[in-house]
Formats: C-alpha cells, structure tokens, sequence
C-alpha cells in the first residue's frame, strides 16, 4: 500500500523500477549532476521520469549539496531504533513483520480549528507527495542517508488550522502492546511521545514520510506515516503516528521523560554540545568504517539556523 494523493498521472521513477536499479540509477543521477554541476536541482527534478510529478519546493538544501550516498536500502531497513519492537537494532525489523496499519486512524486535537479522528487516507488528501533525500543523524552518533517520500508537515498543519493559541505540536505513537512486544516492558513511558514549537514544525524541511527508496514504509521505519525532522537528532523524528495534539506550552516528550540530562527538547544536531557520556563530534555513516565530522544542525544551518537565534544552544540542547 503506497498512500497516494497526487494525480493518478503522476509517477515515481521508483515506482516502476527495481530499487537496486532505482539506487544504482540515483547514484549515476548525483555523480552526473555533480559533474555537470547540476547539484542545486531539486533531486526529485532529476529523477522522474514523468516531470509533471515533481512538485515545486527545491530539496537540495546546504546539506544536500554534500556527499550524499545512499545507505542501502537492506541498512535502511534491518538496523533501526523503534523500541516498541525491542531494543536491538535488529529488532524492529524481526518483530514488525506482521504489523497491521489497516485501517489507521489519527487523532487531531487540542488548540486546533479541524481536530477530529481522521482516516489516515482522508488526513493525507490534498497533500503535495514528494521525495526528499534527507539524512537521519541517530544521537548514538551514526547515520544514514535516506530517499524519503512524504510531504511537507507545514502543509498538514494548514490544513488542520491550529488556532492563534497554538505553540507546540505534539506527536503521538501507537499504544498496543499486542502488536509491539517492546511496549509490555518499561524501557520508556509509553506511548512514544515527541514534540516541535510551531515555527519548527512550520518550517519547509521538516517532513511527514509515508515511504522511502520509494516504496511504502516497513513497521520497522514507523509505517504508516512518521515524522523526519533532518536538522534533529534521530529520536525527534516519531514513527507510526496515531495523535497530532496542539498545545500552548511545551508538551512532554519521551527522551526527556526518560532522562532529561541526557536529552532535551530541542535536540538539535550539535557537535559542539556533547551527550553526557559520549562527544557528538563525528558519526559513522552506516555502510562506512570511517566517522565524519557532524555538521551544526545536521548541515541544515542555513534553512534553520535563524529559528534558535539569540538561543543559548548549550542551555537549550
Ligand atoms: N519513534 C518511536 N515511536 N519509537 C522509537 O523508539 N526511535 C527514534 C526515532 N523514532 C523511535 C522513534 C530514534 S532514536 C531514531 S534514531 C529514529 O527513529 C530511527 O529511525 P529509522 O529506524 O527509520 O532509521
């Protein structure tokens, strides 16, 4: 099931093609586009086949402009943090075989104009579909970089119209411990809850994924929709989300439930603030041996930098 609301004439080059030929492909489109310095081409602009599907926002952002190798989609898919299916990476990708996201309801709620129970189908309609390369950087310092397919977030809150009072969203993940073994322990508060200030949340980047490598999300990566937040670190960026919860002051978010010395609300990529008990200063790229150095705001400054100015980002990590 690939949830669709752009125009049955519209396609995905991924969509009618293998995806280790759709990767190999990817691979030769950037290698040319940086040799024919076309880098500042959206990359959706240069993959489809069918151009009409390519919507309007220009992805390529300062961190796109980098070293963007694909992390395989077998890495993408088998080494993953969802720890409602477990604690091991591999985990979620052993028990999520067999979750069920038919039918999928969400929740909207709180200072909002349309709050309601919405079929998934029915929230998602009228939502411009894009593919976005964006890199993930995990707090437990590795990363991968990843063809998502979603659409903007910001375009979902002007469809729910929070009200003048709103300042905070809040993400909720499916509680049901039947479906998510994880969820019978107390390695977390369940359920999963995560959080954005509206102006972030408002922001161009920041993404809701119902797939990637073009194909629908697996459990594992938090089918049926999940949030990506690039410039945050990993866990900001929910997965399987059941509520939308509008607020006027900070929600709580599960990390820092869990252990808020360790991690904030903000949880912005920032190697100059260190985790308590290990240096933000590199990551590993998952496929790699060697560590890169990690980029202020996941390499995202330009596009996001200006929302924490005359913040004290050590106070406010
Ligand atoms: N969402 C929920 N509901 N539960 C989780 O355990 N883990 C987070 C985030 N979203 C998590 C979650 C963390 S720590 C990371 S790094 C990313 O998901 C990993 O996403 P991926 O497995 O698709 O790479």
């Amino acid at each position: 099931m690939l949830i669709k609301s752009r125009n049955t004439h519209d396609c995905l080059e991924s969509e009618v093609t293998d995806y280790s030929l759709y990767m190999q492909r990817r691979r030769f489109i950037e290698t040319s586009a940086k040799g024919f310095g076309l880098a500042m081409i959206a990359p959706s602009l240069l993959l489809s086949a069918c151009s009409e599907a390519s919507p309007g926002s220009d992805t390529t952002t300062s961190a796109g402009k980098q070293d963007q190798e694909l992390t395989p989609y077998e890495d993408v898919t088998t080494y993953n943090n969802f720890y409602e299916f477990g604690l091991g990476k591999s985990d979620p990708a052993k028990y999520a075989t067999k979750f069920n996201v038919k039918p999928w309801t969400v929740k909207v709620e709180g200072a909002v104009e349309n709050p309601g129970t919405y079929d998934l189908e029915d929230l998602l309609k009228g939502m411009q579909q894009e593919e976005r390369i964006y890199r993930l950087r995990c707090v437990e310092a590795w990363s991968m970089v990843i063809p998502w397919y979603g659409f903007a977030l910001a375009d979902l809150i002007k469809k729910l119209k929070p009200t003048s009072t709103a300042k905070y969203v809040q993400f909720e993940t499916l509680y049901d411990p039947k479906q998510m073994p994880g969820q019978r322990g107390r390695a977390l508060d369940w359920p999963y809850v995560e959080g954005l200030r509206l102006d972030e949340a408002m922001n161009p980047l920041a993404f809701m994924a119902t797939g990637l490598y073009g194909k629908d999300l697996l459990g594992q990566n938090g089918a049926p929709f999940r949030l990506v937040v690039p410039w945050k670190y990993g866990f900001k960026s929910i997965k399987s989300i059941v509520a939308i919860r509008f607020t006027e002051t900070e929600p709580p978010t599960s990390w820092n439930i869990t252990n808020s010395g360790e991690y904030g609300f903000y949880a912005n990529v920032n190697p100059k603030v260190n985790h308590p008990r290990w240096s933000q200063r590199k990551e590993r790229r998952i496929g790699e041996f060697r560590k890169r150095p990690t980029l202020l705001f996941n390499g995202y400054g330009d596009e996001v930098a200006s929302l924490y100015q005359g913040m004290d980002l050590k106070r406010y990590f």
